[in-house]
């Protein structure tokens, strides 16, 4: 990853936050984004004192201006953006008849509506690069769906279909797409899911951020279109 400009939505905690110090410690130039400025602040300075190159831009994926202006200052800063990983998510699993409408439609907003937007921004500077990566996090519920995961898992499949078509469309012209199907990763993700879980038995957000690293590191012709990885044992309890 040595250079390459890499786009990080969702940066401040969790999987993103992980990723953008490993990718740091590999030589790559960072844009780092989440909606609270604070945190990615600090982030990009821990990056400055390993070495790395970041730029904070404070955006709400789930609002289309704030995608461009990303999209944009990261290629006014860096000349291209190489690769893009997509780990702005919310979640809320509960039942059919108790799922509120406002968590639907805030799980939309993030989990599909940002992907949309980021896509559909930074198409059009890979092509004129020759070329990039998409990473999506879209998660084990993207793939199936449990007891009080349907409004989660809808946003999640719509998801998996919008990048699986986006692979279809631009695959021959050097745009790549990853999806990753993880299992419970003990992040703040899970702070506000009303179930119980056992977090000591979930996969690290070191853990995961290896495996965007996998795919991102992927060399040229292979490309990791899915990994699937799950902590050993279930962690519902
Ligand atoms: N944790 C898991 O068990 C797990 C498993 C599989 C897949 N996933 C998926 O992986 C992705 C990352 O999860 P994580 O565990 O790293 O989550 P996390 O620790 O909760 O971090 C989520 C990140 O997204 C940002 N974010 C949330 N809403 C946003 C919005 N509207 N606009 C911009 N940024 C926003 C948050 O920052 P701000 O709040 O400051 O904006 C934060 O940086 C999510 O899509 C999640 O669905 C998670």
């Amino acid at each position: 990853m040595q250079q390459k400009v890499v786009v990080i939505a969702g940066a401040s905690r969790g999987i993103g936050r992980a990723l953008a110090l490993k990718l740091a410690a590999q030589g790559a130039k960072l844009a780092l984004s989440a909606r609270t400025y604070v945190e990615l602040a600090a982030l990009a300075d821990e990056v400055k004192a390993l070495g790395g190159q970041a730029i904070a831009v404070s955006a709400d994926m789930t609002a289309q201006n704030d995608v461009a202006n990303l999209i944009g200052e990261t290629q006014a800063t860096y000349g291209r953006i190489d690769a893009v990983y997509y780990g702005a998510g919310v979640g809320a699993l509960s039942g059919a008849l108790e799922l509120r409408e406002a968590d639907l439609d805030r799980m939309w907003e993030t989990n599909f509506k940002g992907l949309f937007y980021i896509t559909r921004a930074a198409i059009p500077h890979m092509l004129n690069n020759g070329g990039g990566h998409f990473v999506v996090p879209v998660g084990i519920l993207g793939r199936h769906v449990m007891r009080n995961s349907g409004g989660y898992s809808a946003s999640k499949f719509a998801a998996v279909a919008w990048i699986k078509a986006l692979g279809e469309e631009f695959n021959k012209r050097g745009i790549r797409f990853s999806l990753l199907y993880l299992g419970g990763v003990n992040t703040s993700f899970w702070d506000t899911i009303e179930m119980r879980v056992d977090r000591t038995k979930m996969l690290s957000a070191e853990a995961a951020a290896d495996v965007v690293l996998y795919a991102l590191n992927a060399p040229s012709p292979a490309v990791i279109n899915e990994i699937v990885m799950q902590p050993e044992s279930h962690q519902f309890i």
